[in-house]
């Protein structure tokens, strides 16, 4: 299989793709291609007939102090993947197709934004809109399928799609995780042998607080407070270990019956960013 690289050629490719009638699935990535991925590749390939993968690391998304230079580009590996999963064609531009033209035009996200990663990272998700964006406009897919381990980005784009009427349907795929928990990520590969045992230390906080919160803690600050710290005491920085509201994606400090919640965590091991979520089905 070999990557399509320019906006004329994914183009010229869909139109054909579509022809008799097919359906169109995407599955936007920035390469690294790990479990994760495949699954989301897996889940589109359920709901529509031909399946096209993105492969690019967008800069936009990245501060100037991020990783962007380090983040791992494993090409060759990933459209083996891609050709073994029946992928259609994967589209794998580079910054001068994706950026080519100055730009007078920035996209702006409100109340979404304030809180996770959208607080701690600025420019993050207007980088990820951006690139969805464009990347939707080249492909026009049907559906296209994101992960529930970024929940916010999920949150944010689907506004996108409301905000912009792009006709296509999200679909959240869940987290896939290693034997020992801890979630997938294409940054895991930062992680040195030590950091690597301590790293599933977050998703055993979050499935503690999980339990204890759905068995009726209705505050959990208090329960919070104390998972914290006992991150911090295995090595873990935290950035932020909150439940967090579906809609809005903002902290609640009390929480309701017959609602759902998000409860995230990020964390930092060494110099590696470690995120994940789980979601809180209040019942009583
Ligand atoms: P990337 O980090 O490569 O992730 C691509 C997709 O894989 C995202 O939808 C992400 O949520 C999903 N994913 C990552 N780890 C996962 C896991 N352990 N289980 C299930 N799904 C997982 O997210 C991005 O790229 C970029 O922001 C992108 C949307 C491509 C825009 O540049």
């Amino acid at each position: 299989m070999q990557a399509i690289d320019t906006i004329q050629g994914i183009r010229s490719t869909v139109a054909s793709l579509r022809e008799g009638g097919n359906t169109i699935g995407f599955v936007p990535t920035m390469g690294a291609l790990h479990e994760g991925h495949c699954s989301l590749i897996r889940l589109a390939k359920k709901h529509a007939d031909e399946v096209i993968v993105s492969i690019y690391v967008n800069p936009a998304q990245f501060a100037p102090d991020d990783d962007f230079e380090e983040y791992p580009r494993t090409m060759e590996t990933d459209l083996l993947k891609c050709d073994e999963l029946g992928v259609s064609a994967v589209f794998a531009p580079s910054d001068d197709i994706i950026y080519a033209d100055e730009t007078f035009l920035t996209i702006k996200i409100d109340e979404l934004n304030a809180y996770m990663d959208g607080h701690s990272r600025p420019g993050f998700f207007e980088g990820i809109v951006t690139v969805v964006n464009k990347l939707f406009n080249i492909i026009t897919p049907d559906i296209a399928v994101f992960g529930q381990k970024d929940i916010q980005q999920f949150q944010i784009l689907q506004q996108m799609v409301r905000a912009f009427n792009h006709d296509v349907e999200l679909m959240m795929g869940p987290i896939i995780r290693a034997n020992d928990g801890l979630a997938l990520s294409s940054r895991n590969d930062y992680l040195n042998d030590e950091q690597r045992k301590t790293a599933p230390g977050l998703y055993r906080a979050l499935s503690y607080l999980k339990e204890q919160i759905e068995d009726g803690v209705k505050s959990p600050d208090l329960l919070l407070d104390h998972q914290k710290n006992e991150l911090k005491a295995k090595g873990f920085k935290i950035d932020y270990l909150n439940v967090f509201s579906m809609g809005r994606i903002a902290p609640v400090d009390e929480l309701k019956a017959q609602s759902r919640y998000i409860l995230a965590g990020a964390v930092y091991l060494g110099e590696t960013r470690l995120i994940d979520n789980m979601i809180l089905e209040i019942t009583n």
